[in-house]
């Protein structure tokens, strides 16, 4: 069976799926976008996901395209369209079509929806989970909202891109205060030296994820001590654990940092434990 995408009201074979190309979304970056896990056919973590998009088109005032229900009927749609059992799937969201001029369209044209649905193989994610990651640092260089799931994603992709050609997974912005923001794609966490869970508050330039949400609740019934307070490259490097945390990436062991090992150079208890906790909940909510 080959992939369908959902582009306009229209569910078309993935290889013929386009816009147009005044698509301000692929002339501006004018637009935004969610990925949500998908355990058995569901949505994992679906509220927070909708919220964040309602919230990141409110900030660039793009209407939103049609309501979360009938946004659900689709998505559902496309996962039943691509057989996706276990998966991500990609939504975005962008201004509309106008010709090129910066400024939102006058009068507003209808927002364009796109929306694609792949197959992740779990055992294989749990696989690298078991091995850990490497990480590296690179300058933050973004803009000041952080917080809008823009898919404005150039640094994020240099920044991956220099990961990659290291030998590593993700890269973890560092800001001027030598403090890391979070990753290209994820939240960054460590277990300090006092065996204290870090995390950087959602009050900085950094997108807040879904899943650090989802993380803060299990964290907290499981009597973890928490602040959710920066580290500096320095504190991870020095730290008992480290991990990432996101949709693709679920919750990931980082074991090394610019190379370095961080503690035995293996996943350690608490990021083993918390993806358990994680994936069963994610499994639960999915709807
Ligand atoms: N990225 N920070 C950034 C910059 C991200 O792009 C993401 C997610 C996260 C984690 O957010 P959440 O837990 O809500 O997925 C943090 C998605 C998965 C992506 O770009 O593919």
């Amino acid at each position: 069976m080959g992939r369908i995408a959902y582009v306009n009201g229209r569910y078309v074979r993935h290889a013929d799926a386009a816009v147009h190309i005044e698509d301000r979304g692929f002339q501006f970056a004018d637009g935004v976008y969610e990925v949500w896990a998908v355990f058995g056919g569901r949505l994992a973590d679906a509220p927070g996901h909708f919220a964040r998009l309602k919230r990141s088109l409110g900030e660039l005032r793009i209407v939103p395209p049609m309501s979360e229900a009938a946004l659900t009927v689709v998505l559902m749609e496309v996962l039943r369209r691509n057989a996706v059992r276990d998966g991500l799937i990609y939504l975005q969201v962008n201004r509309g079509v106008a010709p090129r001029d910066h400024p939102f369209p006058d009068p507003p044209v209808p927002p364009s929806l796109v929306i694609t649905a792949k197959r992740v193989d779990l055992a294989a994610s749990d696989a690298r989970a078991a091995r850990g990651v490497g990480v590296v640092c690179v300058p933050e260089n973004r803009w000041g909202r952080c917080d809008i799931k823009t898919v404005g994603l150039l640094p994020n992709v240099l920044a991956k891109q220099a990961a990659k050609e290291a030998g590593a997974v993700e890269a973890w912005f560092v800001d001027d205060l030598g403090l890391v923001t979070e990753g290209g794609s994820s939240n960054a966490w460590i277990v300090d030296a006092d065996g204290v869970l870090r995390t950087r508050g959602i009050q900085a330039n950094i997108l807040r994820g879904v899943t650090r949400n989802s993380l803060l609740g299990l964290i907290s019934d499981a009597g973890l001590k928490l602040d959710e307070r920066p580290f500096t490259v320095a504190e991870a490097k020095g730290a008992r654990e480290a991990f990432i945390t996101g949709a693709g990436s679920l919750v990931l062991p980082v074991v090394r940092i610019d190379g370095a090992n961080v503690g035995d150079g293996a996943p350690g208890p608490v990021a083993k434990r918390l993806r358990a906790l994680y994936m069963s909940l994610a499994r639960g909510n999915a709807a």
